[in-house]
């Protein structure tokens, strides 16, 4: 049955003068509707009904949970695989479960808040997981619980507890995968560990230090969201909340506009590393701060190989690096940097993808264009469509010139979210996850939530078009299977939603949303060789008001083509769910379970003393493929 809300926003597209105003609005035809007193997103953009069923989606949609436990559909496990502080490499203790383990231990062990992940296969038996540890939980990391660290021991465990771990693992008779220990491939990527940098911006005299004054060299990664992986077979880790590592206390400390525009608050370090390692004090070093913020990649199958941070790529708070190769042979990364009103940057390489040749294909990341998006409404003013254009950051052009700041292309990508403020590109909500899907090269985004929006200073855009967003949509962008063209059209997958807490309104969400399957704050996002859509939710667990029968986080699998949404699967309390990886023959799935009970309210994984995130296993009873 249609809802009366659908209908009357039907009866509002046909009607010639409104179709006129909306027209006349022009990009921001749907900030129109929203402003001229009209109270809802009219919800029959992309479909008058809820989506049919169709044979992709081959499970059974579960109940949200609230328990302290993972929930699957039936015919499906989920089982550990690994959790942080087990044993990883040569000689590593045992994990302590009262937070005992010392620095040099973590160096040894898994690390924390496992995040993005990809899987190398090595035969059909055998793998390497690529797993990046993005941020550590301080009251569970350490013995005393407290939410800082008091020491430079602390600060030395907390960075040993980030960056990436290599695990290699084996399947055994019954579909179940195994951590293989010891492993030539077992390996850890710190906070400390050596790297160098290429591109355009390398040996750039903002990234040179006292420690390096070359500006080629740098020490570690950390706040590693997610993840890309190359054609080549290597791994790459994206550098997300890198501002939250650096303070200083010194109180005149003035804080730069290059570093206000990448939200560095000194005084109040989230971490406070700075308080006991001088490399992380801005006054102290300020071009430390530059040195982090962009996209390195590693060769999993190579543990003495250097990690290289590629500058092309840009700096900004990067979520992940979905990477295609365009029909024309061009290697090309679509990137989300998350932060309310922040953008969504693709790059285009100037070299193609030679598979016989994998050491040429390694300059591909450093010679390219970088891109920034802009979304405009759709010129016949239908909702939640439009067209959009992709605006080259390239020195000396579009204002990228010395009156702006800019001086070569190192200062466009070191301070990439200025540069996309000079082009005007779009502010989005809060863009994580891209993915695109195989069958039709379409780009899907999350666009995890904005409560802002709408704000002074944040106003609605056709594309992200709810005041105090803060169920978040996913978008989508078609290229025509060009993906180094330089127009798209684009549209919204599903604009989230609650249809318990509001039965119609622009908060309902598009017909796709359900009572059964209602969710907030899309995330993760992969999809699968048959064209299913995963995507996990990183939000609000409170199960109450707005969020009410939504439960813990949570995965979910969309029918690009119907809409059709259902839940495969709820985590743990308070915990998010992150992380996508399948094995070649899509009979395995990982999932991450990250921070299960950060607010202190979880023994996850098997009644532990401390929650500890772990990598899970999902396989199917009758051994089939994963969704099918
Ligand atoms: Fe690390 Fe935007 O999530
Ligand atoms: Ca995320
Ligand atoms: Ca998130």
């Amino acid at each position: 049955m249609k809802d009366t809300l659908t209908e009357l926003n039907a009866d509002r597209l046909r009607d010639p003068a409104r179709r006129k105003l909306i027209a006349g609005s022009g990009a921001l035809g749907l900030t129109g509707f929203l402003s001229g007193g009209v109270l809802s997103v009219p919800l029959n953009a992309l479909a008058a009904e809820p989506p049919a069923t169709r044979a992709l989606l081959g499970f059974q949609g579960i109940p949200a949970s609230t328990a302290d436990a993972i929930a699957i559909a039936p015919g499906y496990r989920a089982e550990v695989l690994i959790s942080w502080g087990d044993p990883l490499v040569n000689g590593a203790p045992a994990f302590d479960p009262d937070g005992n383990n010392s620095a040099a231990d973590q160096e040894k062990q898994f690390g924390d808040n496992n995040d993005g992940m990809s899987f190398f296969p090595l035969d059909e038996q055998r793998g390497v997981l690529a797993i990046n540890n993005e941020y550590v939980n301080e009251p569970t990391l350490f013995a005393h619980g407290g939410k800082k660290a008091i020491s430079l021991e602390d600060v030395r465990k907390s960075q040993a507890a980030h960056g990436v771990s290599i695990v290699e693992v084996q399947r055994d008779g019954e579909q179940r995968w195994r951590v293989v220990r010891p492993s030539r491939y077992n390996r850890r990527i710190t906070a400390q560990t050596p790297m160098r940098f290429s591109g355009p911006a390398a040996g750039n005299s903002a990234l040179q230090t006292a420690a390096d004054p070359d500006g080629l060299q740098v020490l570690g990664t950390f706040g590693n969201c997610a993840n890309g992986k190359t054609p080549w077979g290597t791994y790459l880790t994206c550098e997300e909340n890198f501002d939250t590592y650096f303070g200083t206390r010194q109180a005149d400390y003035a804080v730069t506009p290059a570093q206000q525009r990448y939200t560095l608050h000194p005084a109040e370090p989230e971490r406070n590393w700075s308080d006991f390692d001088p490399r992380f004090d801005v006054a102290m070093h300020p071009n430390e701060f530059n040195r982090h913020g962009w996209i390195v990649e590693i060769d999993p199958l190579n543990p003495d190989s250097v990690p290289v941070k590629r500058t092309a790529l840009g700096r900004f708070k990067h979520e992940n690096a979905a990477v295609t190769v365009a029909k024309s042979g061009e290697l090309v990364v679509y990137m989300g940097d998350d932060e309310r009103g922040e953008y969504i940057y693709k790059y285009v390489s100037h070299g193609k993808v030679d598979p016989a040749r994998p050491s040429a294909n390694q300059t591909l990341l450093d010679n390219g264009t970088l891109y920034v998006a802009e979304f405009t409404g759709d010129a016949g003013g239908t909702p939640l469509k439009g067209t959009g254009r992709w605006l080259a950051l390239q020195f000396g052009q579009h204002g990228l010139t010395a009156e702006n700041g800019f001086h070569s292309q190192a200062d466009v990508l070191i301070n990439a979210r200025a540069a996309a403020d000079v082009v005007k590109a779009t502010r989005m909500d809060r863009p994580e996850w891209i993915a695109v899907n195989p069958h039709d090269g379409r780009a899907y985004c999350t666009l995890t939530n904005n409560s802002k929006r709408g704000d002074e200073g944040m106003p609605l855009n056709a594309a992200n078009p709810r005041p105090k967003n803060i169920y978040g949509q996913i978008i989508r962008w078609d290229e025509q299977g060009d993906a180094t063209a330089r127009q798209f059209s684009w549209d919204i997958f599903v604009l989230c939603g609650n249809p318990i807490a509001h039965p119609a309104g622009i908060y309902r969400g598009t017909p796709n949303v359900t009572a059964d399957n209602t969710f907030n704050s899309p995330d993760g996002l992969g999809f699968d060789r048959d064209g299913r859509l995963w995507i996990l939710t990183d939000g609000k667990y409170s199960n109450t008001g707005e969020y009410q029968g939504q439960g813990n986080n949570q995965c979910l699998v969309g029918d690009p083509v119907s809409g059709e949404i259902r839940r495969f699967m709820v985590g743990p309390k308070s915990c998010e769910l992150t992380g996508i990886a399948f094995t070649p023959d899509y009979k395995t799935l990982f999932i991450n379970v990250q921070h299960p009970g950060e607010e202190g309210d979880s023994h996850f994984p098997n009644n532990s003393r401390r929650p500890r995130s772990s990598v899970m296993m999902i396989t199917r009873e009758d051994g089939g493929v994963i969704g099918a």
